[in-house]
Formats: structure tokens, C-alpha cells, sequence
């Protein structure tokens, strides 16, 4: 097996500090108080709010915005969960309460119910209204907390553009259910919760996710690596520098690393062969995002990966050939939605370390 891993929801042992955050999600919950939590992505915003709910006193209901197709989608998605966690006998209540009938569906295979709202069934208003509302019941009858994340929330503007609206005029009322919204689009999920003219204008504490502390990282790189018998020699400090301290990239890095090495310790040649492997493995992906960008987004991506920064500015506007300030501004915030930029309050970034490293060194082979 090997210690580290990467791309799915990490847990115990492979799951590193965020003490303080799990003990803060804790207490908002049991106080009832609604969450943001937001970070570029890959921070581990949904590693840790699993943790942070998987042991304590409270059921936890999740929804992947992402793979969210529309309103009545979002209602049978809800519906279904949230008749998951009552006993039969409850179900009968529940479902005669809702005034548009989903129809049922019983799947041999899995043994569950599918739910979905009928063709006939055009009522998706009133039926997403009691979708929403349903865990509010459900919740009151529970004793433990019931908590519900969303996760990816931002992509509530792609639903639908009335969505928001509603959700919240409805989701106010409730007392028995906390929500945590999780979302990965900084500018997108501060413009929800945070701008006074939007409908989830102060309905949760807004929480950002830092990446997790140096020191702690390196120690629980060292701890993973004895797992395996292999000494790092200090070499945490070169390898957590090359990914730039990235959650993510830093166990993918650390991944790599032990596949290669038979050995008992890492030698810095490791670090580089690992990288290596890591940017031909992905070679298909990088180039595909690479003619995704166009020509004035790839002289951004090459500016940045240069180091240069500043890409409004005379000296950047000269050395790449950009035609105006606004040109460079425009094609910036398109890398950032397209995720390959990430901009924390002015420090900007390759979001992936390995596909600024192949930047680099395509164009250093050409030039
Ligand atoms: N606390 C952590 N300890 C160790 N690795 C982590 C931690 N949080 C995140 N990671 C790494 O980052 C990856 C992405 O985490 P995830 O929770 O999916 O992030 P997000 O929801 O912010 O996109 C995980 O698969 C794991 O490799
Ligand atoms: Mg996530």
C-alpha cells in the first residue's frame, strides 16, 4: 500500500492536522450556525469537513452541486437522501406530505429506491419548495444534529438562475438543519454569501481554507515515509518547496516518490525522477488544457510560469506582446475561471505545479 494518497476524500492516517478547523467546524455546528468554507481547489475543504462531521454526534446529508442537472433534480437528490435516514415506518408521513408525488422506482440490483419526478409531473416549484423543506422535518424529529453540505456551491448559477433566490427564502426558516457550503470559486462564492445585493447575503460565517501549516505537513510526510521504512533525510523541505506546500500536489508528489523508490531513504535525484514521471503520465491532459488557452492566455501562462507576474503593467505588456492592459486583464480572469490560474489576494499561481514545470520546459526547448 502505499502511504500517501491523493484525489479522493482522505481519512485517518492519511489525513494531516487541521485540528484547529475540525475543532471550529465542530462548535458552529452544535450551535446551529450555517458555514462557508471556501479555498482554491484541492485545499481539502471536503477531506475536512468529513472529518470533521464523521465523529461527532450528527447526521450528515451531501450533495455534489457539480452533479446537479436542475431544480428537479436537486429535489429527487434531496428527497432520496433525506428519506435515507428515516426509519420505514416514518416514510409513509413524510411522502404523503409532499404535494407534488415523486414516482418510485424499487432497483433490484442495489437493492434501493429511485426516485424521480414524473414527465407529467410539471410542478417543479412546489415540488423543489418541499424537497428543500423535507429535512427541516426530518431534522426535528432527530436528536442529533442533522447537517447538510453542499459541496461545490457555486455551481448553484448553473442549475438554474432562480435557484439561489429560492433556496434561501426557504432554507432561512429552518432551525433544525445546518448547512455547510463548500465552494471552490473564491470570487464566485464570495459574490454569493458576501455581496450585499445577493440572496445568501449573511446566512453563513464564511470560513477560507489555508493550506495546512508547513511544519505539520513535513511532519506528517516523515511519519508517512517510516510507514514504508524510508527516511527522508530532511528532503520534506525540497519536496513540499517544488509542489509549493499544495495539499494535493504534495501527496501526489510524495505518491510518485515511493512508487519509484525500493530503497530505505530519498536522495534528492528521487524528488526529480518522481516529477518526471508525474508531467509524462499527464502529458495528454497538459497539452489538451495548453490548446484550451488562447493566444493571449498562453503569453499570460508563459508570463507567469516566467515568474512575471505584474500582467497589467508596461514591462509584461512589452515582453509578451500583449496588446492593452484590458487585453491582459480580460484574458486573466478567463484563466482564472477555467481554473488554471489561481489569484489569492494578488499572489498568483499555475494552479498545477506540474503543468507550470511543463510549461517551462516545452518552451525552453523551443526558444
Ligand atoms: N488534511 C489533509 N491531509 C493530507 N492530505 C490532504 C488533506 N486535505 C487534502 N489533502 C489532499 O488533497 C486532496 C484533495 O482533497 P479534497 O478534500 O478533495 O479537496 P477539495 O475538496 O478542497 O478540492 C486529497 O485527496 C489529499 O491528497
Ligand atoms: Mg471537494
Amino acid at each position: 500500500m502505499n502511504p500517501f494518497l491523493f484525489g479522493k476524500v482522505v481519512r485517518g492516517e492519511y489525513f494531516a492536522d487541521r485540528e484547529e478547523e475540525i475543532k471550529f467546524i465542530r462548535n458552529e455546528v452544535e450551535s446551529g450556525q450555517n458555514l462557508v468554507l471556501m479555498s482554491p481547489r484541492r485545499y481539502g475543504k471536503t477531506s475536512l469537513v468529513v472529518n470533521a462531521i464523521e465523529n461527532m454526534n450528527a447526521k450528515c446529508l451531501d450533495i455534489n452541486m457539480e452533479l446537479v442537472t436542475g431544480e428537479d433534480d436537486l429535489s429527487n437528490i434531496l428527497i432520496k437522501k433525506t428519506l435515507s435516514l428515516s426509519p420505514f415506518e416514518k416514510l409513509k408521513n413524510y411522502l404523503k406530505n409532499l404535494r407534488v408525488q415523486p414516482d418510485f422506482k424499487y432497483e433490484p440490483g442495489s437493492g434501493e429506491l429511485s426516485i424521480s419526478l414524473g414527465p407529467e409531473k410539471k410542478d417543479i416549484p412546489v415540488y423543489l419548495e418541499d424537497a428543500l423543506n423535507l429535512p427541516e422535518k426530518v431534522g426535528a424529529s432527530q436528536k442529533e444534529n442533522l447537517v447538510i453540505v453542499y459541496d461545490e456551491f457555486q455551481e448553484i448559477r448553473r442549475i438554474s438562475p432562480g435557484l439561489e433566490r429560492k433556496m434561501r427564502a426557504i432554507l432561512q426558516h429552518h432551525q433544525n438543519v445546518v448547512y455547510i457550503f463548500i465552494g471552490s470559486c473564491q470570487r464566485m462564492m464570495g459574490d454569493i454569501f458576501g455581496s450585499r445585493k445577493t440572496p445568501f447575503y449573511k446566512f453563513a460565517r464564511i470560513m477560507n481554507l489555508k493550506k495546512i501549516p508547513e511544519e505539520k505537513f513535513k511532519k506528517f510526510i516523515i511519519g508517512r515515509f517510516k510507514k514504508k521504512g524510508i527516511e527522508t533525510n530532511g528532503l520534506e523541505d525540497d519536496i513540499i518547496k517544488r509542489v509549493d506546500n499544495h495539499p494535493y500536489y504534495t501527496q501526489q508528489l510524495c505518491h510518485e516518490i515511493c512508487n519509484l523508490n525500493s530503497g530505505r531513504e530519498i536522495r534528492k535525484k528521487d524528488i526529480n525522477k518522481a516529477i518526471g514521471e508525474i508531467i509524462v503520465e499527464h502529458n495528454a491532459d497538459y497539452m489538451r488544457w495548453w490548446k484550451q488557452a488562447d493566444n493571449t492566455e498562453k503569453r499570460l501562462l508563459i508570463g507567469i510560469t516566467e515568474g512575471d507576474k505584474k500582467y497589467t503593467s508596461g514591462n509584461f505588456l512589452r515582453k509578451y506582446g500583449i496588446n492593452s492592459p484590458s487585453t491582459s486583464s480580460s484574458a486573466f480572469k478567463r484563466l482564472v475561471e477555467k481554473g488554471f490560474v489561481v489569484d489569492l489576494n494578488g499572489e498568483i499561481k499555475i494552479e498545477d505545479p506540474f503543468w507550470e514545470i511543463w510549461i517551462r520546459e516545452n518552451r525552453k526547448q523551443m526558444l
